[in-house]
């Protein structure tokens, strides 16, 4: 990832910001193209923009605390009127892999709860047909290795072609717990074919918390580009 990669990542952060007005309460995403929003954000709260936010994660509430974005705890939010976050993966239909980040459970019950879900992204993103990245699939540590067998059986009811499932690890080679202390399977599939029934299976089985896919969430798409960026409508 250049440099080049990084003015993507802000240039549609940059373009997120068109849909930001004085008085929203706004969720904020999680990830490095997130990190964008978040700090150009701030740079119009110091200015005078009045909003309140919602982070989709820990790192996210670090974030915004450090570089003074009002949060109002969530019990707090009657209504979330834009929600701002990047993807792993976007399809031509804006449906979405999420949960790089480990994040997925925040960021789905937030941008489902929001008016209007923007996602922003650099090129790499785009896809025309999600699968490729490993889809995230938030589970409970209780029986999380039988709930891995039936997500396996389902992928392959899905039609994937021999999925390999692995418990996610950090770097240190320890189980990730997620902010939500589940732990997360990491479906690798190189390619679903019909990701909104995937999405209704997945959501099937006991024992899943949430999956990363995002079907009919996004309703506007920002890919950065190195000029500025296209936004996609759906
Ligand atoms: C977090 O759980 C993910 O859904 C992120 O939104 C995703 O990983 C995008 O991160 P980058 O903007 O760093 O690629």
């Amino acid at each position: 990832m250049g440099m080049a990669n990084e003015l993507e990542k802000e240039n549609a952060a940059i373009a997120a910001m068109e849909y930001v007005e004085d008085g929203m309460t706004i969720g904020l995403g999680t990830g490095s193209t997130a990190k964008y929003f978040v700090e150009l954000l701030a740079d119009e709260v110091a200015d005078g923009l009045v909003v309140r936010c919602i982070e989709t994660s820990e790192q996210t509430r670090r974030l915004a605390e450090s570089l003074g974005v009002p949060l109002i705890p969530f019990e707090q939010v009657e209504r979330i009127h834009l929600t701002v976050d990047g993807a792993d993966e976007v399809d031509e239909q804006g449906q979405l892999i999420k949960g790089g980040g480990a994040a997925l459970l925040r960021e789905k019950i937030i941008a489902n709860a929001s008016d209007h879900m923007v996602v922003i992204a650099d090129p790499s993103k785009q896809v025309e047909r999600l699968g490729v990245f490993p889809l995230p699939v938030e589970v409970t540590p209780f029986g999380y290795t039988i709930t891995a067998k039936i997500v396996y059986d389902v992928l392959v009811a899905s039609g994937i072609d021999k999925p390999r499932v692995s418990l996610r690890r950090t770097q240190g080679q320890e189980l990730l717990v997620t902010d939500g202390g589940n732990y997360i399977l990491d479906c690798h599939c190189e390619r679903i074919p019909d990701a909104e029934a995937l999405a209704a299976r997945l959501s099937n089985i006991p024992g899943v918390v949430e999956h990363g896919l995002f079907i009919g969430l996004a309703r506007t798409v920002i890919i950065g580009n190195e000029n500025g960026a296209t936004v996609f409508e759906f």
